[in-house]
């Protein structure tokens, strides 16, 4: 035994992952390698569990060889063994419908132990009882779970119809350069200080933007890149510190080029999970979009809403509505299906929910024996409110008399929380178009851009561009998926002088326009062909096609919302030397 332990399985080959065996391998010798999922010892017999990443098999330990039988007695969950042995029928009343494996099993010939295991801090099962943070510091465990083996495996399979998809249609994946410099997509760069030149820095990619534009203007024509991009903003179940966009660029294309492309491309991943996905995808305006679900990242499978109560608002004798309406207000409305049954704490939780969103606060309307509302109305008043709403007895109707932005975010909100069990199944997708080109911060005091200032306007709005930039629309679009925003492009600006406009409105002077984009410009003027492209969230997507709730389930080895690798326990102090090479001096 204490030689078995030690040795390596120098002539032993794997005849087929363990997961594979079928009733088609009856009678056949085979040699197996995996870990042991389970160890049962029932004195003259030892079952092992023996999984791979193919799935588990059974494999039976007798008296028969007894050696054999002390050997397996000793095997603890995680080990990592080799088996010879021979596949045989289970009994009539041993077949485990819950494995692939079910009906066979394999009777142990000899065992090899390749590596013994600790106690693992957790089981390797589905679903896990781990919190996320022992997950994350032991991920090479939890990564063996099924579940995150299946998920790893969607990934690849949705890399490779990427890849097989875009090069069947002339795109040439092109890398660029991750040490590089800022480029513009509204978060933080994280920063890498240069030996050679100190006090200079490289910044990881937000995104390859630049370089993909600059790739048409070297002629490639159509580009993409499965790129990992770099921001350092705040962290939530769909954004991570460093994430993959399959990232697009094509020239001499409109929109419509782009959204062919981009739909065809989807329709090619989710044939992955089965999925026949209906084309063209619906289009609402940027402000359409608003007006109807109060977001720019609508979930169709919600059927529900957005309602406009103002004009019925107006007759109401009430000072909220009217002090509302008469600041330039707006009373908006929701009907929530099923809705009557709220309870009083949950209609505070709605209320407090709607005040964090900047909202007064909520009015609810409901009809059982009679109106009930936390509004004072007259039964006429409560009952023109009503019929617009089209509400029956067992809804409740949740209204926000505020300004338009707050009151339609609010009501938004509650949308995808309160009717997301009303939700259909499978997938909706939808291209949010004609954003505004630019959008007011109050943080920095002036406009900035809604996606980034490479994005063209719509040519009809050209000359409000001075006149009144907030009102100029842009061709740009998201393309939405369920509630999730899973990519964002545009048409660019191939013109040298309206991109240094565009630069002006933002407030960039000549210098800091020279400084941050002197190259680019200067590479705008050597016959640049119109073009535009996309960025895909590649994370988002396959989340979705896997059914998770998270991308941290489906990236193999994610940071956690504080941006904290567990497994590395990285970002970590550096030694002096290091610092001093770099020339640099940390601030306590
Ligand atoms: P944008 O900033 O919209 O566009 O990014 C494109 C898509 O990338 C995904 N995404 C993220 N996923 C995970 N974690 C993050 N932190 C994160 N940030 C963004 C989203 C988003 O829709 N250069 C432009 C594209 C272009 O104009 O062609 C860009 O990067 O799904």
């Amino acid at each position: 035994m204490k030689k078995e332990r030690v040795a390596r399985p120098d002539n032993w080959r794997r005849s087929l992952y363990a997961g594979l065996i079928r009733p088609e391998h009856e009678g056949k010798d085979v040699t197996l390698f995996g870990w042991v999922q389970r160890q049962r010892d029932i004195g003259n017999l030892v079952f092992i569990d023996l999984r791979d990443r193919e799935g588990i098999v059974q494999v039976v330990f007798s008296t028969e060889r007894p050696a054999l039988l002390e050997a397996a007695k000793k095997i603890r969950p995680e080990y990592v063994i080799g088996i010879k042995g021979r596949v045989r029928r289970r009994g009539a009343g041993a077949i485990n419908p819950e494995l692939a494996t079910g009906e066979m099993e394999v009777e142990a010939l000899e065992v090899k132990v390749l590596s013994a295991a600790k106690v693992p801090p957790f089981q390797v099962a589905d679903p896990v009882s781990a919190s996320e943070e022992l997950r994350f510091k032991y991920r090479y465990i939890d990564l063996r779970r099924p579940s995150m083996q299946r998920n790893i495996r969607l990934r690849h399979e949705a890399g490779l119809r990427v890849r097989n998809f875009l090069s069947s249609q002339g795109f040439l994946e092109v890398e660029t350069p991750f040490l590089t410099k800022s480029t513009p997509e509204g978060a933080r760069d994280y920063l890498v200080p240069s030996r050679v030149y100190k006090g200079r820095f490289y910044a990881l990619p937000q995104s390859p933007q630049l370089f993909k534009q600059t790739l048409m203007i070297s002629g490639f024509d159509r580009y993409f890149q499965v790129v990992r991009c770099f921001r350092d903003e705040d962290l939530r179940a769909d954004r991570q510190p460093e994430f993959t966009q399959i990232d697009i660029e094509m020239s001499f294309v409109d929109r419509e080029d782009v959204y062919a492309t981009v739909e065809a491309l989807m329709a090619s991943v989710f044939e992955i999970i089965g999925e026949k996905i209906k084309m063209p995808f619906p289009r609402l305006s940027y402000e359409e979009s608003l007006e109807k679900y109060g977001t720019d990242k609508p979930d169709l499978r919600i059927e529900e809403e957005i309602v406009d109560l103002s004009a019925e608002a107006a007759q109401v004798q009430s000072d909220i509505l009217r002090n509302a309406l008469a600041s330039g207000g707006t009373v908006r409305a929701l009907r929530v299906k099923e809705g009557a049954s709220l309870s009083r704490s949950q209609l505070d939780k709605i209320n407090q929910q709607s005040r964090d969103l900047g909202a007064k606060g909520i009015i609810w309307l409901r009809k059982q024996d009679g109106f009930k509302s936390s509004l004072k109305l007259t039964g006429e008043e409560a009952r023109v409110l009503w019929e617009k709403m089209k509400a029956s007895e067992e809804d409740i109707v949740l209204c926000v008399a505020d300004r338009r932005e707050v009151a339609l975010a609010a009501l938004g909100n509650l949308r995808k929380e309160l009717l997301q069990n009303q939700a259909r199944k499978g997938f909706a997708f939808a291209w949010i178009t004609d954003f505004p080109l630019f959008e007011w911060s109050s943080e920095e005091g002036k406009v900035v851009s809604v996606h980034h200032p490479f994005t063209s306007s719509h040519e009809a709005d050209i000359p409000l561009l001075d006149k009144d930039p907030l009102r100029v629309r842009a061709k740009a679009y998201d393309l939405v998926l369920n509630g999730y925003e899973i990519g964002g492009g545009s048409i660019r600006i191939h013109d040298l002088d309206v991109q240094r406009k565009i630069f002006g409105i933002l407030g960039l002077t000549d210098k800091e326009t020279e400084e941050k984009f002197g190259f680019f410009l200067e590479a705008l003027g050597y016959g640049t062909p119109p073009h535009g492209g996309i960025a895909l969230g590649f994370d988002r997507i396959v989340m979705l096609l896997a059914g998770e709730e998270s991308i941290r389930e489906v990236i193999p080895f994610p940071k956690t919302t504080s941006a904290l690798c567990l497994l590395t326990g990285s970002p970590s102090e550096v030694s002096e030397r290091q610092l001093d090479e770099l020339g640099l001096r940390v601030k306590k």
